[in-house]
């Protein structure tokens, strides 16, 4: 039998207060903002499953060329007993790295979506009985802290996800990242590479409609949880390059003049038309920058590795 354990580290009313906080402070800000991690209820992410199937959407192949070519080399490097992974979602890619592990005793995926580590963990359980998995329903941005498992310890930050964190956000995550370790253990990141514009764009805009629907499911969140009355329908999803910040900026765009209630939060916000929603970046990174970011938090990048043409990174550094 493999032990599976699910523990939960945000209370659930703790989770709607957050909601609450966020969305007043967001929609009476200018611009109008909604923050990233509400767009993965079980329908986020399951939209988000198949973002990484779509054609145009290359960083889940990208990463999992690299996992393949290198996942051996990663244990040898790191000989992890225990693999962290933060915003594991389904942790579909993670099996190249749980197979090279020989030593591993206990895997621990960290996600805030409770569907996403469920249907994970059934999968694991299922697939590689010997394993134990501590599944963490938590914020990773919230002072984390982790179960006494035994080490070295490798955490994993897959999918280019750090580069939805703002830089400052980003430098605090990194410094909180590295409190949680130990000399000797490791850190490997995803990042997706700064590339040509429209590859990007099309990446974050995909031709059957899916990132709009799910740049969009984040106002279905908030009408479920704080009985809004969004209509997804009166937005246009947009996703534009900022070449000065070198990052993607996905929003959602009010087709017309409209008054949205939250009855949760005894607000009414007015959209002009044409007015965009801020809701979500996607940084994309150089090696020297990330180098620079890792060695700001007291970690040495020690191998970095790119797919076959260059569009993504896998970085392994370690803990002095
Ligand atoms: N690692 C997977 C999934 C990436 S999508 C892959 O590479 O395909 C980003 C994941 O991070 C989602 O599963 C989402 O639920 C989770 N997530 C987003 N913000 C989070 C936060 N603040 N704390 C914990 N998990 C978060
Ligand atoms: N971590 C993913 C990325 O930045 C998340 C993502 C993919 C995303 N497509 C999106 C977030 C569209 C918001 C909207 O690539």
């Amino acid at each position: 039998m493999s032990p599976f354990l699910l523990t939960r580290t945000l209370p659930e009313d703790a989770t709607e207060a957050a909601l609450r906080a966020d969305v007043l402070k967001g929609l009476t800000h200018t611009p109008k903002t909604l923050p990233p991690k509400w767009f993965y209820d079980a329908r986020g992410s399951e939209l988000f499953e198949q973002i990484t199937e779509l054609p145009e959407y290359y960083p889940t192949r990208a990463e999992r060329e690299i996992l393949v070519a290198r996942s051996g080399e990663i244990a040898a490097a790191t000989g992890a007993r225990t693999l962290v992974e933060l915003g594991s979602g389904s942790s579909e890619k993670t099996r190249y790295l749980l197979d090279a592990l020989t030593g591993l005793h206990t895997y621990v995926p960290v996600d805030v979506s409770e569907s996403a580590l469920t249907q994970a963990g059934h999968a694991l359980i299922a697939q590689r009985p010997e394993l134990s998995v501590h599944a963490l329903i938590a914020d990773f941005t919230g002072g984390l802290s982790l179960p006494g498992t035994p080490g070295p310890r490798l955490l994993a930050f897959l999918g280019g996800t750090i580069g939805n964190l703002l830089p400052v956000e980003r430098a605090a995550f990194l410094a909180s990242v590295h409190a949680l370790l130990s000399p000797g253990d490791a850190l490997l990141l995803g990042t997706d590479l700064v590339k040509d514009e429209n590859v990007l764009v099309r990446a974050y805009d995909d031709a059957a409609g899916v990132t709009a629907e799910f740049n969009k499911n984040v106002l279905t969140v908030v009408n479920r949880e704080l009985g809004a009355d969004f209509d997804p329908g009166a937005f246009d999803h947009v996703a534009l390059w900022d070449a000065e910040n070198e990052w993607i900026e996905m929003r959602l765009r009010s087709r017309t003049e409209q008054t949205v209630k939250v009855p949760a939060l005894d607000l009414a916000v007015d959209f002009a038309a044409d007015e965009e929603l801020h809701t979500e970046i996607s940084a994309k990174f150089r090696k020297e920058g990330i180098r620079a970011e890792l060695a700001a938090v007291g970690l040495e990048l020690a191998h970095w590795w790119t797919d076959s043409e260059g569009r993504f990174a896998l970085s392994l550094s370690v803990v002095r």
